[in-house]
């Protein structure tokens, strides 16, 4: 399509936002033909930064990029929006209660679905970036009852990229060589790449998960826990891979899968895999016409069933911990 894309970014003057921006400018989201107009909401002290990134995307002198418009009110950012990247979030302070997090980003996300709901284009797209992401996404979808819950999805595909670069060190070969890695539960430590359906050069995933003790001490952690690994090298959080992995779950929700493989998504559960309706959980995910689709009938081996299950109590628990936020 020629049409123009309009693109709200929130959290735009933070590190992920930064990241990101120069990438949707350059075609790398929505296709090199598909002209853009990015949209950046920033809180009122973050928007003097905003403009200086915008000043910069003018000087990238991008061909498809239309327009920059900065906004602190979330009404007019997001006024006609076709993709929300929502990764404005509050962090966590020191001190501060995991409970008094999810409280304090349930109220954003509830403010700005009720927002979507009332000026967002009639196919709006939204990924949730910002932290506790699983759950943001889900009281963003309960406070916008005109807009189908499917189309609100959480990140976890930073954590599904995460997976296939330990299976490529592991197995000595591309990233390409991989293909059917699938990432359940919530974007949090708890969460569960599942290698056992992946094809890993030639080999099957399952044949690697044989080496219980790689999978469980080594290939597991590594990827659960390499935000916090990627803190302690580089001092900062990962901006750059999280902006990527956004544009990717873009891309491929929009342009679709490559055929014979998959990714993962979180996305409002519709009651499968034993996943709860309505939690926001990551699964393998196929893109057809525009549409994410759970990849149907994978077995679930005892193994993969009690991390999915462990995974989805903490997304029923975090549920819970916000539930006066949830509409009856
Ligand atoms: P950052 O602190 O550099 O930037 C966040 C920006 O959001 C700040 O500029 C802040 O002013 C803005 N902001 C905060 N509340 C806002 C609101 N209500 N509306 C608009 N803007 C708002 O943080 P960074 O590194 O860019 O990360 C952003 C979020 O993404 C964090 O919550 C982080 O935990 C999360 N994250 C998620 C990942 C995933 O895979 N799902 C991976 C990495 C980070």
């Amino acid at each position: 399509s020629t049409t123009p894309a309009v693109v709200t970014v929130t959290g735009a003057a933070g590190q992920i936002g930064y990241a990101a921006l120069f990438r949707i400018a350059a075609g790398a989201m929505l296709g090199h033909d598909r002209p853009v107009r990015l949209r950046l909401l920033e809180l009122p002290h973050a928007v003097s930064a905003a403009e200086g990134t915008a000043m910069e995307l003018d000087d990238g002198a991008f061909e498809q990029l239309l327009s920059v418009d900065i906004f602190d009110d979330a009404r007019a950012a997001f006024d006609g929006a076709e993709f929300a990247l929502l990764i404005g979030a509050k962090p966590r302070a020191r001190g501060m209660e995991r409970a008094d997090l999810l409280q304090a980003n349930a109220a954003i996300f509830a403010e700005q679905g009720e927002v979507l709901n009332d000026v967002a284009a009639a196919d709006l797209r939204v990924v949730v970036v910002g932290n506790p992401a699983n759950t943001n996404a889900a009281i963003a979808a309960a406070h916008a009852p005109d807009i189908p819950p499917e189309r609100f999805t959480a990140l976890t595909r930073l954590d599904h990229n995460r997976a296939i670069a330990q299976l490529a060190h592991r197995a000595g070969c591309a990233a390409r060589d991989i293909s059917r890695v699938s990432v359940w539960g919530n974007h949090s430590p708890t969460q569960y790449p599942d290698i056992f359906h992946a094809r890993v050069a030639g080999r099957s995933g399952a044949d690697l998960a044989t080496d219980r003790a790689w999978l469980v001490d080594d290939f597991i952690p590594t990827v659960a826990r390499r935000g916090t690994a990627i803190i302690e090298a580089r001092g900062a959080s990962s901006a750059a891979s999280a902006a990527s992995a956004t544009i990717d779950h873009i891309h491929d929700w929009v342009l679709g899968t490559e055929s014979d493989d998959w990714t993962s998504a979180a996305l409002p559960s519709p009651g499968v895999y034993g996943v709860p309706e309505g939690l926001v959980c990551s699964f393998p995910v196929r893109s057809v016409g525009g549409r994410w689709e759970i990849v149907s009938g994978l077995e679930i081996n005892e193994f993969s069933r009690a991390r999915i299950d462990a995974s989805v109590a903490e997304l029923a628990g975090e549920i819970t911990a916000v539930g006066d936020l949830l509409p009856a």
